[in-house]
């Protein structure tokens, strides 16, 4: 019989909502309990795409914002080979930051709307659990300052948040909250327990493509 598939969960939220250190904690969990699985995160600056979105966020370069979101997506679309090789290995894949992000950042400048920035990422391998890790504007702050890269400040993050909200509410996507003004040990354990559930029901079911 062929190896059950991988899940494919995306961690997203705002700047400081924890999402790095919980995707570490989330893979460290699933290993120990004998379950194979994998960190990746989007941008992936090792690549020559990544390296001029890098390039780009360090404020070292400036690109038009139609054509830095269009490498954004690239990046994403560059690495979905791999991606793919691994969910049917049955490596569950726990990435930092995806298209939401992608859509969210973008559709917080001016003159983008939600629909123009969708496109480049319709039909990338579905997620197949989506946790938003939500803070208040309030408690990211009590968090420390933001970083000097771009998008980094209050006013960009709140815009931001606003877009996630958005794209919180399209049904077709396995979107779960979590509230991570919590400790990190019970943030963790509720990403566990949704990541364990979405791993169960994967196994059994083929693929999605997301947006589509
Ligand atoms: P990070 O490497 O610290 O997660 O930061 C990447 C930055 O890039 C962050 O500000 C969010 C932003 N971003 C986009 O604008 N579009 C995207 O598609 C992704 C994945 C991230």
């Amino acid at each position: 019989m062929a190896c059950k598939r991988g899940a494919l969960i995306v961690l997203e939220g705002v700047d400081k909502a924890g999402k790095t250190t919980q995707c570490k904690r989330l893979v460290d969990a699933l290993l120990a309990g004998g379950r194979p699985a994998e960190i990746m995160r989007f941008p992936d600056r090792t690549t020559t795409i990544g390296k001029m979105i890098s390039a780009y966020l360090e404020r070292k370069s400036d690109l038009e914002d139609h054509a830095v979101h269009l490498l954004f997506s690239a990046n994403r679309w560059e690495l979905v080979p791999l991606m793919k090789e691994k969910l049917e290995q049955g490596i569950t894949l726990v990435v930092d930051r995806y298209a939401f992000s992608g859509v969210a950042f973008t559709s917080a400048k001016p003159g983008f709307c939600l629909d123009w920035c969708m496109k480049p990422d319709v039909g990338l391998p579905k997620p197949d659990l989506v946790m938003f890790l939500q803070l208040s504007p309030a408690d990211a702050a009590l968090r420390g300052q933001f970083g000097d890269e771009r998008y980094e400040t209050k006013v960009f993050q709140k815009a931001v948040q606003q877009k996630f909200e958005h794209l919180m509410m399209d049904r077709s996507v396995n979107w779960q909250v979590i509230d991570a003004s919590q400790n990190i040990e019970d943030v963790h354990n509720n990403i566990t327990t949704h990541s364990l559930n979405a791993i169960n029901v994967a196994q059994n079911r083929p693929l999605g493509e997301l947006w589509k």
